[in-house]
């Protein structure tokens, strides 16, 4: 995909040349001062006119007629370097990414050295463009007959670096590992529930597993049943289609020790069982699945990087429905873990599907746990759209999500858990827990019950309702589904160190 040269030269014929420009007062330097002189100071005056940007993320174009080897040439606003990161520079790349697509680019070449910084370094600005690039040029193919005509897009990219310092393929290559396991959870998540059974998400995971030796193993409702799982099996209760536990293994040390699990709620359709959803909410809740999608798209990248790290990925998986059959309002069912729960509310079935899945997962090995999940609307209501909720038992795993989170430009901001909210969740006359305590702190609540079948094994909960999806387009992609946490997850097992490790 990448070419990277250190041969750069005014006269190499490109179609289309990128350079970053920063805002600084002092006159054009390096490359861009060459061609400068070349364009007889014009560039200068572009630049102080505004017709060429150095805001950030702003992409202005020239055309060369013929005064360098590339046709056009385009200006990649940076901003103020002191004020410069390396999130501006993924957006930045995404925008040019997607006027790529727009202008239909088959050929480019990037001059990666102009987009460094004392805060970017080289390998930094090399996994920026890696990630962006497929991240941004993303599209759902759909499902219409008279589908558009084959795109164009880029077939050769030159990453030009003169330093050689770093090693600028391999972060090109890693970043692009990174956007291609987002894309497959978006395109998971944006499959209609009709096309993307649990079956299907099943037979997904296998096809994973083959093409990257991990152990597969799928649960059957039989075998479900012999293990006890009554929670996720309620929620499959009134439904046409059999119910999943997927379990996919990635052994990357010697031992089967340190594992991290990795939890991802797989509804493929929520209706809201009795406890109906209405006409307005129950759209777009094909997307219920987003949990599993990211899990499913972490493993992708574990798989190509294969770091030297344990992780076990498990996904109940199954649709909630409305039947003769189905659970309802006031049952009692047993988890797996043997703790009873009162069902108060059927549209609170992530929590049951995850319960028994955390429970699996300890069974598997698991020492450490993240579960991702839409599993609420008042995350919604509490953070917003662009911010994904946390909760946790422990501190120091916490951080490490934290890090990741950041890095990958997925934001999480923790919510509370204090005792009080874990009586709330206790809080049934009849049974071990409660399903919906009430409409105060309902991500919290949601969360809350989840961690009970932590049993004090390291936790920390993403809830995605808000992030999964986007209804407007962005600088890294489309409106849709946006495959958030899949990078995150990715990043956390690949960072990942016990506290032995730090030691
Ligand atoms: N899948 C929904 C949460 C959701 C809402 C995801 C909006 C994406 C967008 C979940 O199963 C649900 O219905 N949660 C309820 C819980 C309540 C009944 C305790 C909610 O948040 O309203
Ligand atoms: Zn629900
Ligand atoms: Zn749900």
């Amino acid at each position: 995909m990448f070419t990277v040269s250190n041969q750069f030269n005014l006269t190499n014929s490109h179609d289309c040349l990128v350079i970053g420009l920063f805002n600084k007062p002092s006159g054009l330097e390096g490359v861009v001062g060459e061609a400068d002189k070349l364009f007889d100071g014009q560039l200068t005056e572009l630049i102080k006119s505004g017709d060429i940007s150095t805001r950030k993320k702003e992409v202005s174009k020239i055309h060369t007629f013929g005064k360098t080897g590339a046709r056009k040439i385009y200006f990649v606003g940076l901003g103020h370097e002191k004020e410069y990161k390396f999130e501006t520079l993924r957006d930045a790349f995404g925008r040019l990414f997607k006027t790529a697509k727009k202008e239909k680019w088959t050929e480019a070449a990037v001059l990666l050295d102009t987009f460094t910084s004392d805060s970017v370094e080289i390998n930094d600005a090399a996994h920026a463009l890696g990630e962006a690039f497929p991240m941004a040029t993303y599209e759902f193919a759909g499902y219409k007959q008279k589908s558009n005509e084959p795109e164009k897009h880029i077939e050769s990219l030159t990453v030009y670096s003169a330093d050689g310092e770093g090693d600028v393929e391999a972060a090109l290559e890693v970043g692009y590992v990174f956007g291609k396991g987002t894309n497959s959870a978006r395109t998971l998540v944006n499959t209609p529930g009709n096309l993307l059974t649990a079956t299907d998400m099943a037979g997904y995971a296998l096809k994973l597993a083959e093409k990257y030796e991990f152990e597969a193993e799928i649960l059957e409702k039989e075998e479900m049943e012999k293990l006890g799982m009554g929670a996720l099996l309620a929620v499959n209760q009134g439904s046409a289609e059999p119910p999943k536990m997927i379990v996919l293994k990635y052994q990357g040390k010697e031992e089967w020790n340190d594992v991290i699990g990795l939890v991802g709620k797989g509804i493929t359709f929520d209706t809201g069982g009795y406890s109906i959803k209405t006409k307005a909410g129950i759209v777009g809740m094909k997307s219920d699945m987003g949990g599993a999608a990211a899990v499913l798209g972490a493993m992708e990248i574990i798989g190509e990087l294969k770091p030297e790290r344990n992780v076990v990925a498990v996904i109940p998986s199954t649709d909630n429905m409305i039947s003769g059959t189905a659970f309802k309002p006031d049952d009692v069912i047993t988890s797996m873990s043997g703790k009873t729960i009162e069902v108060l509310n059927t549209d609170a079935e992530g929590r049951l599907v995850l319960a028994d899945a955390m429970t699996y997962a300890k069974h598997h090995g698991a020492n450490y746990l993240v579960d991702i999940a839409t599993l609420t609307g008042g995350v919604i209501t509490a953070l917003g759209l662009h911010t994904s909720g946390a909760l946790t038992n422990n501190e120091e795993f916490f951080e490490q999500v934290l890090e990741a989170s950041y890095e990958s430009g997925e934001p999480i901001w923790r919510l509370p858990l204090f005792e009080r909210d874990i009586e709330r969740v206790r809080g049934s006359k009849i049974a071990d827990l409660n399903n919906s305590p009430g409409a105060e702190g309902h991500a919290i609540m949601g969360g809350a019950f989840v961690g009970e079948f932590a049993e004090g094994t390291p936790w920390v909960h993403l809830d995605i309702a808000g992030t999964a999806t986007t209804n407007k387009e962005y600088d890294l992609g489309p409106a849709g589904a946006t495959g958030v946490m899949a990078r995150t997850l990715a990043l956390l097992v690949e960072r990942f160190e016990t506290e032995e490790d730090e030691k």
